[in-house]
């Protein structure tokens, strides 16, 4: 779907156009309305364990890139999209290569803290891919205090906001729905 408004590829709207059952998330469905076809079964997903077993012409939709902590692990082909790693990075223009994807969403986040602190130790510029339970906070005091910390809110939306701090004073999320880029850039 991409990570917001406008981001749907032409290549993803030509297969949500041909579409006569689709499976999404409230938000991946608002992302896709516009290319469903008026007769098309749309279905939110409630339950993410019987995915597997849908019939084989079934649409899944999955906001951002499917292979980045998406529904790409589902079977069949996956058409990529826009994913909040990409619009991040944009935003910052920090370049990809520098990248290193921490996942914390629906995770262990004692454990993404760690790791997001060996990469920023390593150089990397970390992505982070956050829940609203996760606390900036303790991905802060876990980093060297001059580290820059951006909270990336509702990429693509009306409401995007990029607030850059640093681990001393981390901004703090005003929503749900962000990610954290953390390192030197
Ligand atoms: C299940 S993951 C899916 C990520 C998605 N596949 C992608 O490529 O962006 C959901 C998490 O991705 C991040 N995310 C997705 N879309 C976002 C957006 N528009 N703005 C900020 N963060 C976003 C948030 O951390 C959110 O909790």
């Amino acid at each position: 779907m991409g990570c917001g408004p406008g981001m749907l590829t032409p290549e993803a709207a030509r297969v949500i156009r041909g579409a006569s059952l689709i499976y999404g998330s409230a938000r991946a469905i608002e992302l896709a309305r516009d290319a469903i076809p008026p007769e098309c079964e749309v279905h939110e997903i409630t339950d993410y364990r019987g995915l597997r077993s849908l019939p084989a012409h079934a649409v899944v939709l999955s906001t951002g890139d499917p292979m980045l902590a998406g529904l790409g692990y589902l079977p069949g082909e996956v058409v990529p999209g826009i994913s909040s790693l990409q619009v991040a990075f944009a935003r910052l223009k920090v370049p990809l290569a520098r990248a290193a994807v921490v996942s914390a969403h629906g995770k262990d986040h004692a454990r993404a803290v760690a790791d997001a602190r060996e990469e920023v130790m390593r150089g990397k510029v970390v992505f982070l891919i956050a829940d609203p339970a996760f606390d900036v906070g303790a991905l802060a005091a876990a980093l060297p205090p001059e580290t820059r910390l951006a909270v990336c809110e509702d990429l693509g939306y009306p409401a995007e906001r990029v607030a850059v701090g640093t681990g001393a004073e981390p901004p703090a999320p005003r929503g749900d729905l962000f990610v954290v880029v953390a390192g030197e850039f």
